[in-house]
């Protein structure tokens, strides 16, 4: 699918509540100590929500951020696209609750579920919508509201997540082209080993969930670490392989930041210097969707990559799923 319709980036955007957990914190709610989290995952502190407020307001944030620095009007956004695992409410769609706080009603809205690849995916999603010549304007956002969906008694899950947002508005373009790769993967064979069991179809919410917490995240991590080192890995080769690009052409590696032992894992197996890699993972822990978004307008914001440089940015999660994307960032 390459005709001549290419995708400029037009900006990017974060927001992240401002309410602070530390991992002293954390000691006094389970059985945890600072040591153990910050030696075995490298997060320091996250980011939780206010009492009140909720997922679309972090999308909300975020989405204002990149729309004011892209200097366009709302109601010239025709598509909403909306990852993450951790919605508003199971339905309308959290896009849908974004395009009313925005205001920007000449849009489509839907949401993405690709948990921490969500963004990954929407990027791929944009970039098929616009290249089409369906739509020419479009918000991704990768959000997520985790404190909510966490058992705050389970020391194996709480430790690890935190609540954020990121923001991405593309166009159709007749001269640019700044999604230069993706690659994207998936598979259901490993359901169980990352999921929220209840809830849904299959076992609805009862009593009984609620009390075993079975509405929450639910993780076998030693598997989920082997796989998720893995598939970075390969989708840090493939995306690059796929255009004929080598490690010389990137400036930065944005890597899904989740686990500081899995980003260096990553960096080691594919032969890539420290320097090369952005971690924000000691200041957030994971926050699904919105890691890999938040750290590349952080690293903008940083000046860690000149205009015009090709940034990667690498996620897997929940599915499973996984991918990589190459873009050219040049605003
Ligand atoms: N504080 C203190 N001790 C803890 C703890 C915590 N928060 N969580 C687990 N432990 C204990 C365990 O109970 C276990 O004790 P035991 O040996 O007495 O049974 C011990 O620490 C070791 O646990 P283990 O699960 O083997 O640790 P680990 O080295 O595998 O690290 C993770 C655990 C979760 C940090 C690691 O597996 C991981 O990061 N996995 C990937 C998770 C992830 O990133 N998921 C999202 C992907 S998108």
């Amino acid at each position: 699918m390459d005709n001549k319709v290419g995708v400029k980036i037009l900006s990017t955007g974060s927001f992240v509540p401002r309410k602070v957990l530390t991992n002293f914190d954390l000691e006094k709610i389970v059985e945890t100590s600072d040591e153990w989290i910050s030696t075995r995952t490298g997060i320091k502190e996250r980011r939780v929500l206010d009492k009140g407020q909720t997922t679309s307001d972090l999308a909300y944030n975020a989405a204002m951020n990149a729309i004011e620095k892209a200097k366009i009007a709302v109601e010239s956004i025709d598509m909403i696209i909306v990852a993450t695992i951790s919605p508003d409410v199971p339905m309308p769609s959290t896009a849908c609750y974004l395009q009313k706080k925005l205001k920007a009603y000449g849009a489509v809205a839907f949401d993405i579920s690709a948990a921490c690849s969500g963004f990954l995916y929407g990027v791929a999603t944009a970039k098929a919508f616009i290249k089409s010549g369906m739509y020419k304007r479009i918000l991704l956002v990768g959000v997520e509201a985790l404190s909510r969906i966490i058992d705050w008694t389970d020391r194996n899950t709480c430790i690890l997540f935190g609540d954020g947002a990121g923001a991405m508005i593309f166009e159709a373009s007749d001269t640019e082209n700044d999604i230069v790769s993706t690659y994207l993967g998936a598979s259901g064979e490993h359901t169980d080993i990352l999921n929220i069991p209840a809830g849904g179809a299959s076992v609805p919410a009862s009593e009984e969930t609620i009390k075993k917490k079975l509405h929450c995240i639910k993780m076998v991590g030693k598997e989920v670490f082997k796989i998720a080192v893995l598939k970075m890995s390969l989708s840090l080769n493939k995306v690059q392989e796929l255009v004929g690009l080598t490690d010389r052409d990137i400036s930065l590696y944005i890597p899904h930041q989740a686990n500081l032992r899995i980003i260096e894992a990553v960096a080691k197996k594919a032969g890539i210097t420290k320097e090369k890699v952005y971690v924000n993972v000691h200041k957030y822990g994971n926050m699904s969707a919105a890691t890999t978004i938040v750290a590349l307008d952080e690293a903008y914001q940083e000046g860690r990559f000149k205009k015009g440089d090709l940034v990667e940015l690498i996620a897997f999660g929940a599915g499973l799923t996984w991918g990589a994307c190459i873009l050219r960032i040049n605003f």
